[in-house]
Formats: structure tokens, sequence, C-alpha cells
């Protein structure tokens, strides 16, 4: 078994990435959605999503904040919109246990808002462990531990254009380098 599986190809991905694009366009005609990316791991799918979207939308970013201790979480938004009124649209790269988008959406819902969904490039159904609704999707996935096209490992490999699963998380604890040479394959 090799250490590192491609799950997901940089065609694979843009192929469905331009899909959710049009299906989210569709649903939104005449709207224009306040798209909301959760910081870090969202950014290349938010550049490629917003890009195969053929509705005017807004595009804006938030961080969580952990404050340390004692488990509370915060939320910064980043250009700061008013959402009181408005369609969001909450772009996150991967969904787990939910524990984070749930957290998300509480906080979002303080804002009035005219709409909230989610989309989610992965989702890891298995391994969720509270109910939470995920209107797009951009793949269902395995509970592998994944890395590439804005997954890290240790704030390394977000720009990996595949999507790969890692087999034995173990070679990566040993060696943060041993995914270098498929996350860069030119440069070996
Ligand atoms: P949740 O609160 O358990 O749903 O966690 C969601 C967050 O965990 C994601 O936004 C990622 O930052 C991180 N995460 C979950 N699974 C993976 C993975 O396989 N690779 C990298 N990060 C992951």
């Amino acid at each position: 078994m090799p250490d590192f599986v491609e799950v997901a190809s940089e065609e694979a991905l843009s192929r469905r990435v331009a899909e959710l694009g049009e299906e989210i366009s569709s649903d939104y005609r005449n709207r224009t959605p306040v798209m909301i990316g959760v910081l870090n791991g969202c950014v290349p799918f938010i550049a490629d999503l917003v890009r195969a979207m053929s509705v005017d939308l807004v595009v804006d970013f938030l961080s969580l904040t952990r404050f340390d201790g004692s488990g509370r979480v915060g939320m910064a938004l980043d250009a700061g919109v008013p959402l009181a009124g408005r369609d969001v649209i909450l772009v996150e790269d991967i969904v787990d246990t939910g524990l984070t988008l749930v957290t998300l959406r509480k906080i979002l819902g303080l804002h009035e808002v005219a709409s909230l969904t989610t989309v989610a490039l992965l989702d890891k159904a298995p391994r969720r462990i509270v109910d939470v609704p995920v209107e797009y999707r951009g793949f269902e996935v395995g509970d592998e531990f994944l890395i590439g096209y804005g997954l890290d490992w240790e704030h390394s490999y977000r720009n990996a254009r595949g999507l790969w699963a890692v087999m034995d998380l173990a070679v990566l604890q040993a060696d943060s380098a041993a995914f270098a040479p498929f996350a860069y394959p030119a440069s070996v």
C-alpha cells in the first residue's frame, strides 16, 4: 500500500467545482449571495468556485478564533460586510465531525441573514457527530486524513494541486517532507 493515494486529480477537482458553480448559480439566479470562505483551507476552492459562478456575488472571509482553555469559539469576519437580510453561503474545505459548521451557523444566525447555506468541497460523512445541513458538496470522502487543494499538514501543502489521502500518518509524523515529491512532482 502506497503512503499517499490521489483521491481527486487537478482535472477532477476542476470539473466538480465547475458543476457546483453552475448549480449554485442557477439556485441563486437574481440574487447576490455573500460567499464567506472559512480560512485558511477554503482558499483554492473559493477562488475556483466564485469564478465558476455566473451571478454577481460578494466574497468575504472569516476565521475562527479559539479562546485558550475555555473551549469557547469566536469568529472574525474579514471585510465585515453587513449580513442582515443577505443570502449567505458558507464556503468550507471539508466538513468532518460537523462541530465547526454547527458553531459557525449558530454565530451567523445571530446576524439576521435572509438565508444560510453551506457548500463544502469535501464531506467526511462517516465521521459526523452532529447533524448539520450541507446543501452543496463536491465529494463524499472516507475517514482518511486528506491533504492538498487547501488542506494542510501542519500548515504545509495547501498549494498541492490534487487532493491526496494519507494512508499512514506515521510517515508524515516522522518526516513532514515525505509528501513533497507527490505535492510538487515537477520539482523532483
Ligand atoms: P470539523 O469541526 O470536525 O467538521 O472539522 C472541520 C475542520 O477540520 C476543517 O475545516 C479542517 O480544517 C479540519 N480537517 C478535518 N479533516 C481534515 C483532513 O482530512 N485534512 C485536513 N484538515 C482536516
